[in-house]
């Protein structure tokens, strides 16, 4: 998947370069979100290629104490319903890509 190798590797250019700001940027457990071709295609023109948000829109970073507390089925729900100025993707996404960025939101919110 040389794609995917080369999203990966963008990933990290950009975290390094955009290093200062939000505390939880460099974490290595975004790589798997910042990495999924479905994530930069339907999700980072709002939530920022490095998830940190605020791009247009009002779209909050994805890793923050907030979305943390969040419990999966809540985010899965804001995904797939929508929520305030959030689109729904429960008819453009498969319930197995939602899930796998659910999972990616998740584990991008642990240290
Ligand atoms: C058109 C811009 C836009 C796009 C595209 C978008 N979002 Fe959002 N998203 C938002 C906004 C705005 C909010 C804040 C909603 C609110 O709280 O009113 C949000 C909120 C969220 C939340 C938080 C929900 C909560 O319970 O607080 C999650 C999780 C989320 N988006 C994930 C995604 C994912 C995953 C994708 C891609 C499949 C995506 N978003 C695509 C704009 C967008």
């Amino acid at each position: 998947m040389k794609t995917l190798a080369a999203l990966a590797l963008t990933g990290g250019l950009l975290s390094t370069t955009a290093s200062a700001g939000s505390g939880n940027r460099n974490n290595p457990n975004t790589e798997f979100l910042k990495a999924n071709p479905i994530y930069q295609k339907s999700c980072s023109k709002c939530h920022g290629k490095n998830a940190e948000g605020r791009l247009f829109g009002g779209a909050p970073s994805l890793i923050s104490e907030k979305i943390a507390a969040v419990p999966a089925d809540e985010l899965r729900g804001a995904i797939v319903n929508g929520k305030g100025r959030m689109p729904k993707f429960g008819k453009k996404l498969s319930a197995t890509d939602i899930d796998a960025i659910v999972e990616q939101i998740k584990k991008a919110n642990t240290q």
